[in-house]
């Protein structure tokens, strides 16, 4: 299994924190955020990483990071996104980097508490297709947000204004090779973006999607108040815990 960090995108909602500099480069508490979800996916046993940046300040990444020795890393992958596509969009640019593996993607401004080398277990073992991550939260039309019957998950919906259930679904999503091919095929959204929610909803289509609820506290720190909030759970309990 390889990993795919997605680290670009404008980081418009936190201006002017990003009007200068890549919003994976802020702090979180005492690292950069990008550091974060590398930490989650070297902790659950994935060494094969790739970058994929974008915008402004690309080159900061390569200096920052290097080849990876802060995690324990010989080398690290990178691949630049021009424009503003979307996360799906960056997520096709690490296809030639998968060589046809299976994958597990992390956004660059998620961060959590423990461990998920339980779901990337579980997602091995369901052998292909894709698996989500759910985690309850206050506020759930923020996110996407999975819709179910039963115990299945029938459709997830991006950011709607009546969520259906309070659940988010977090940006951290396993994949086999089939993504790429459902990238190819997606069309740009109503903001102009190819969508991981359109990728996600292709899997439940296709009845190859399963679902983990994550294990611990889980944020985003997209925005000002999210930024903060991360900054203090780190402060408090520390992220990325092995176990
Ligand atoms: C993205 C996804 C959304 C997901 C969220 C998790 O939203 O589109 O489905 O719940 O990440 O952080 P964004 O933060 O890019 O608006």
């Amino acid at each position: 299994m390889r990993g795919v960090v997605l680290a670009g995108g404008l980081g418009t909602r936190l201006h002017p924190l990003t009007k200068v500099t890549n919003k994976h480069l802020l702090p979180i508490y005492d690292k950069p955020m990008i550091y974060y979800p590398i930490e989650a996916l070297t902790n659950a046993g994935i060494k094969e990483i790739m970058v994929v940046t974008g915008g402004n300040n690309a080159g900061d990444f390569l200096r920052l990071l290097g080849n990876g020795k802060d995690f324990g890393l010989s080398r690290i992958h990178y691949a630049y996104q021009e424009g503003e596509g979307g996360i799906a969009e960056a997520l096709g640019l690490a296809e030639s980097f998968a060589e046809g593996r299976p994958i597990c993607v992390v956004l660059g401004d998620n961060i959590i508490e423990k461990n998920i080398i339980r779901a990337v277990d579980e997602y091995r073992q369901q052998g292909g297709g894709a698996r989500i991550m759910l985690k309850e939260v206050p506020d759930p039309e923020r996110f996407g947000v999975p819709v179910f019957e039963g115990d299945r998950v029938t459709g997830i919906e991006e950011k709607p204004k009546s969520p259906r259930s309070s659940y988010a679904v977090i940006g951290i999503y396993m994949y086999d090779s089939r993504v790429f091919d459902i990238i190819h095929g997606l069309s740009p959204s109503e903001r102009g973006e190819l969508e991981i929610t359109d990728v996600n909803n292709d899997y439940i289509r296709a009845g190859t999607m399963q679902w983990s609820v994550l294990d611990g506290w889980w944020t985003d720190a997209g925005t000002i108040e999210s930024l903060l909030k991360a900054g203090n759970l780190v402060a408090k309990t520390g992220a990325n815990k092995r176990k």
